[in-house]
């Protein structure tokens, strides 16, 4: 860990310096919780969103935490050695964004990428060093409504870390103190695998036909299906265990009118992430010698434009 600016008592031990690379649905709620906690949070942002931030604070509407605004420190670059780095952009932004982050300012804290999907962690090992990352994911329904306002719809906020007990055991306290439940887990293929398999068949549908998953799993029951096999078989020959038919009963115990982030890019015109998720899916498979067809038609429509008829 980088020696911290401050040595501040908070409820999670020392004072954290936590730097947030896209204050938006995740990462905004991460760090105005984080912030509430009292450590030193510095979002790094566009600089719409930097300004915005550094006037108004992160403002966060939510049912789990309350309504609450954060005071943080906001900039384009990040200019001072942190922690910890979360980085909650979306895979589609992740390049770009990474500029802002020169690695020596992280070089003795940890990175923690929440994205989906299960290619960016060895882009960011690439970026920052190989001992630098450890990725989680994250359950959560949090919604960026404008440049440093969110609104958190899920009762839950959920994160799984992978990698190891020891070098984790501090980032997770560190979030469960803020009130978020942290659990850390060895296997990132597990980790990883666990929620791009359950995903990825909710994505891909509920996009492609433009419906809520209610109606996925009545009027395309049998893709659906399809889907979770085809997710599951992959996510075994990458060294992760799946079950379909746990899967399948998630999706049935699921609201009727939940709709995924990916449809909702969709909806609202924004670039899809689409390769993180399908896309990945199908490399995996590729490597293994897996046949997916519905994963390939799908995700072949999707980025040809094919979308609700
Ligand atoms: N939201 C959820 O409920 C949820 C749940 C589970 C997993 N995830 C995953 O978490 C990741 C983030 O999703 P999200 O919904 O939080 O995304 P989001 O709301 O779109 O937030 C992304 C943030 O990144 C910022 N950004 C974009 N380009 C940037 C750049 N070049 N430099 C710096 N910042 C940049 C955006 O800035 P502006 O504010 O200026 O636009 C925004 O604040 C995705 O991989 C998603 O699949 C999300």
């Amino acid at each position: 860990m980088a020696t911290s600016p401050s040595t501040e008592d908070t409820a999670a031990g020392r004072r954290w310096t936590v730097a947030v690379l896209g204050p938006g649905g995740i990462g905004g709620l991460l760090g105005a919780l984080l912030s509430r906690a009292g450590h030193q949070v510095i979002c790094v942002a566009g600089e719409t969103t930097a300004r915005a931030l550094r006037e108004e604070g992160l403002r966060v509407r939510s049912a789990q935490f309350g309504d609450f605004t954060a005071s943080v420190e906001a900039d384009t670059e990040l200019r001072e050695p942190v922690d910890l780095c979360l980085v909650t952009v979306k895979h589609t932004s992740l390049n770009a964004a990474l500029e802002r982050i020169p690695p020596r300012m992280v070089e003795d804290g940890l990175v923690v990428p929440l994205l989906n999907g299960i290619e960016h962690p060895d882009a960011l090992r690439r970026y920052f060093g190989p001992q630098r990352v450890a990725p989680g994911v994250i359950r959560v329904e949090s919604t960026r409504v404008a440049p440093g306002t969110v609104e958190h719809g899920s009762p839950f906020t959920e994160i799984d870390l992978a990698g190891p007990a020891d070098r984790l055991a501090a980032p997770a306290a560190l979030l469960r103190a803020a009130g978020v439940r942290t659990r850390v887990a060895e296997d990132e293929t597990t980790v990883l695998w666990a929620k791009l398999a359950f995903l990825a068949p909710f994505a891909l549908l509920t996009t492609r036909y433009g419906i809520t998953i209610g109606r996925v799993r009545t009027e395309r029951r049998a893709e659906l299906t399809a889907l979770v096999e085809e997710a599951a078989a992959v996510s075994q020959a990458c060294g992760a265990p799946a079950d379909p038919a746990k899967a399948l009963a998630l999706y049935d115990a699921f609201p009727a009118d939940a709709k995924s982030s990916m449809q909702r890019d969709a909806e609202a015109g924004r670039p899809l992430e689409l390769d993180a998720i399908g896309g990945a899916l199908l490399r995996s498979a590729g490597r293994h010698g897996i046949d997916v067809p519905t994963a390939t038609r799908l995700v072949a429509e999707l980025a040809a434009g094919v979308g609700p008829d």
